[in-house]
């Protein structure tokens, strides 16, 4: 272990401004639990997003259950998502009662195969299925192709719901990450490109998914005066308090996405000059918001093992992480049907993300940078 101060993977990036936010919402006396500043903040994410509503939640995971419900999914569905992503992904379409069904990442941006997607739907034809919804996810802040994904989601008129958790900031073809899609869910947790500590949005164009959402999330309250249900609601609403921090957030976003692609640029150029490594993701050229810089190690070039990078990084006191383990591969998803070719695998096998974090100083992102060159310079040694 390291004497020295831990570096994170992605630490929450607070300021006097975040601090100025709570305490303006805590004086206001709004804090039980909705407010102003809840209505604010979903205006402003949409503005940003481009969407007509923002429906400020709890968590992204809130935000994709939601999102599924209001989209009509249910038992009996089955919803084809990217099998590279977080299990929350995953736990969101089965609370719906739907089964999931895995397919796998494209070659280069690691994001939902459309040519998979084609195949899995005629495979869920041919054996009658419902395909409810398709769930593409933005990894690691790269927005999926979805041109291609909306095309053939479009022309079998099935409803398409984007985790967008990590992509804040992101675009594809010129639109924003979270604008694709019937809606799309983000994530404010600690670790996001931006935070409110832990809370999700969902985005959509449409009223009537938006207010759905609203309803669903404040326990199914009809509006009577004694309570009346109709429908099994949920708790699911973000506090004005930690809206208040999320607006100050927003209004730094571009600042904290700049800092990230910093560190992105540094890190390509720290490992230009080494065969066997490249930056994931980095053949697709789209504008990513470089939530998390990830490298693809090739073992059978670089005579080391990413372990073996890792370890050293852990001995200094610097986090790092493989990259995502497959949702087929992981025990309590196992069951599941999916589409595979090993790509993910792969990924999962080669892959490691490295801090990246908005708040991470000069001086830190040096301590990174010097130890790395160390163990390229001699990795046996390491
Ligand atoms: C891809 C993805 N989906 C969903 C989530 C869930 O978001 P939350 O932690 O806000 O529930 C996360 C992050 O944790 C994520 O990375």
């Amino acid at each position: 272990m390291s004497s020295k101060a831990p570096i994170h993977l992605s630490l929450a990036d607070i300021t006097e401004e975040e601090e100025k936010a709570v305490l303006r919402a805590v004086r206001s006396g709004w804090v039980a639990p909705l407010g102003p500043e809840v209505d604010a903040f979903e205006q402003e994410v949409a503005n940003r997003v481009g969407t007509a509503y923002g429906v400020a939640l709890s968590s992204g995971t809130a935000a994709l259950h939601l999102g599924l419900l209001c989209l009509g999914v249910g038992p009996g569905d089955v919803v084809i998502t990217s099998t590279l992503t977080f299990a929350a992904t995953v736990n969101a379409i089965i609370y719906t009662g739907a089964e999931p069904f895995f397919v796998d990442s494209h070659p280069t941006s690691g994001n939902m195969d459309p040519t998979i997607l084609s195949e899995a739907i005629e495979r869920l034809s041919t054996e009658n299925k419902n395909v409810g919804a398709i769930l593409p996810v933005d990894l690691l802040g790269k927005a999926a192709d979805y041109t291609q994904i909306l095309d053939i989601a479009n022309s079998h008129e099935i409803p398409v719901l984007a985790d967008a958790a990590e992509s804040l900031g992101a675009h594809h073809s010129g639109k924003p990450a979270g604008s694709f899609g019937a809606a799309a869910a983000f994530s404010f947790n600690g670790n996001k490109i931006m935070t409110t500590s832990g809370g999700g949005m969902l985005v959509t164009n449409k009223s009537d998914v938006a207010e759905h959402a609203r309803y669903l999330a404040t326990q199914a309250r009809q509006p009577t005066a004694h309570y009346e249900h109709t429908e099994v609601g949920f708790n699911y609403r973000m506090s004005n308090l930690l809206a208040a921090i999320g607006r100050a957030q927003l209004r730094r976003l571009d600042s904290m996405i700049a800092r990230r692609q910093l560190w992105r640029h540094k890190y390509k150029e720290l490992f230009a000059a080494t065969p066997g490594v490249q930056i994931f993701g980095e053949a697709n050229d789209e504008y990513d918001n470089a939530w998390l810089t990830a490298i693809l190690v090739d073992e059978s070039i670089t005579g080391w093992s990413p372990r073996s990078l890792r370890e050293h990084l852990a001995k200094e006191g610097i986090e790092s992480r493989p990259l995502w383990k497959p949702m087929h591969l992981q025990p309590v998803f196992r069951s599941y049907p999916a589409l595979i070719n090993g790509t993910a695998e792969t990924f999962f096998t080669q892959g490691i993300t490295l801090p990246s974090g908005s708040s991470m100083s000069d001086t830190q992102f040096d301590r990174v940078r010097q130890t790395i060159a160390r163990f390229l310079s001699s990795p046996s040694s390491a």
